[in-house]
Order: C-alpha cells, then structure tokens, then sequence
C-alpha cells in the first residue's frame, strides 16, 4: 500500500497560498499512484467559504482516494462549520485493504492550539480494535517536538495521554502536519511523520515544499521526502514492522531533507 501524505496546502487569496507551487506538486502526487492521499489540515489560511471553495476545487485535480482532516486554521471564523460540508466527516475510521486509518480533528475554533481529548482517543482505541495488526492514525497538530520549525508553541495539549494510548497499543505510524517542515523520529514501536507544506508561501529555510510518499508492505514501512520545487526524492526512513527496528536518514549529513 503506498500513502501519499500532504500537509499545509492553506488555499488562501491573500499571500499565502502559491497556487502555482499547488498546480507543480499535484502533477508530482498524481504520477506516485498512490492508494491514498492522506491530507493533514490547513487546507484554508483563515477558514473563509471563499477559501474552502478554492480547496475544494484545487482537490479535485488530486487522483484517486482522498482522507482529509482539518487543522487549526480550518476551524477559525466558523470554518469548523464548513468542513463537514465540504470534505466530510473530520473524525473517521478507514479500512483499507489490511490496515485501519483512524482519522481526527485536533483543532478546536478559533484556537491554534491542538486538543484531541477523550472522545477521540477512543476512536483511536475503537480503530485499534478494528484492525490489531496495523492501524494509522493521523492529525494535524504534532505530539511531540518537531525540530527546524522554531519555538516549541500549539503541540497537542493531551500529548501526553495521546502517546500513552499509540505507544502502549504498539501502533506503528502516526501522521502530522502543522509544522511545515517534513519530520520522522521513531518512539518506542512507533514511528512519528510529519509532513512539511505542500503549497504555503511560509516555508521554513531551505525545506521548501516537500510532501512524503510512504510505501507499506508486510515487512517495512518506507517513508520518502519529495522535495516539490526540484523533484527529489529523498528516503528518509526505513522502519521494520516485525522487530520495529528503524534507519533514519534525517540526521545522515549528505543525504539530509532541506
Ligand atoms: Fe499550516
Ligand atoms: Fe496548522
């Protein structure tokens, strides 16, 4: 199963949005024929129905399956209102062939904080049962630290309960955003992805517009770094599903992301 994940896209008519960059790195996502496209939030910059219109119709030019969750800019000036309407239920729990994604919102209105509280963590215990062998579960916020993305603000205020839940069920990957820099470090059996912005002009340093493609099969989850602007791609991790053992090339000097 291959994964396309994509973050940050911020489909905005002020100066956030680089539509052209959005045009460049769909043609990229189309020819990775993926099983899914995973997007995790920031679609919109201030949650505006002329913002979630714009997403809506740049979206559609993404082939195949999409799952969508929105992220804090998604839910300001009633924009929590919109998503439902225009991408569909926020939470969610996706079979997919031999594995269960557990989508959630982490965002709460008008707030950049992130939250998933009790009733998603069950949702995340319920995709667990669901699928025991390999289950994903994917937000916007991330749950720990993310390094090159400046001061630490806006992580996940249940982290702690949210890691207590992934680590002790062994689930092997989870999938964040936010951060707007691409991002893998594994923790106890877990491997923790974030995915860097697809199309917002707030790129941070040298990383640009990056998307990950993550390939899963029986024995490893492979998560690639394609660097949209020179079409790079960059293995960054190689994470054993059997013994949970990992390669991080994130660190490896000549072959690092940005
Ligand atoms: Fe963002
Ligand atoms: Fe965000």
């Amino acid at each position: 199963m291959r994964i396309a994940h994509i973050s940050d896209i911020h489909c905005n008519y002020g100066n956030d949005f680089n539509s052209k960059v959005f045009d460049n790195a769909v043609k990229l996502l189309n020819k990775t024929d993926s099983d899914l496209v995973f997007i995790s939030g920031d679609l919109t910059t201030w949650g505006l129905l002329s913002e979630y219109r714009l997403a809506k119709e740049k979206i559609k030019k993404i082939n195949g399956k999409i799952a969508i969750v929105p992220g804090n800019h998604d839910e300001r000036n009633l924009g929590y209102k919109l998503f439902p309407e225009f991408f569909g239920d926020p939470s969610f729990i996706h079979m997919y062939k031999n594995l269960s994604f557990v989508g959630l919102p982490s965002s709460e209105p008008d707030k950049d904080d992130g939250r998933l509280g009790r009733r998603r963590h069950r949702l995340i215990e319920k995709g667990i049962k669901k699928c025991k062998n390999l289950t994903i579960v994917g937000f916007h916020h991330h749950l720990i630290p993310v390094p090159n993305s400046g001061r630490e603000k806006n992580i996940i205020e249940d982290a702690g309960e949210t890691l207590d839940i992934i680590l002790k069920n062994e689930i092997p990957l989870v999938l964040m955003g936010h951060r707007h820099v691409p991002y893998g470090v594994k923790i106890h059996k877990t491997l923790l992805v974030n995915a860097g912005t697809f199309s917002c002009t707030r790129t941070r340093a040298h990383f640009g517009h990056t998307f990950n493609i993550i390939d899963i099969d029986n024995e490893n989850i492979t998560v690639t770094v394609v660097n949209i602007t020179n079409n790079k791609q960059k293995k960054m991790i190689k994470f054993n599903l059997e013994n949970r053992h990992h390669k991080n090339r994130y660190y490896t000097p000549n072959i690092r992301i940005e």
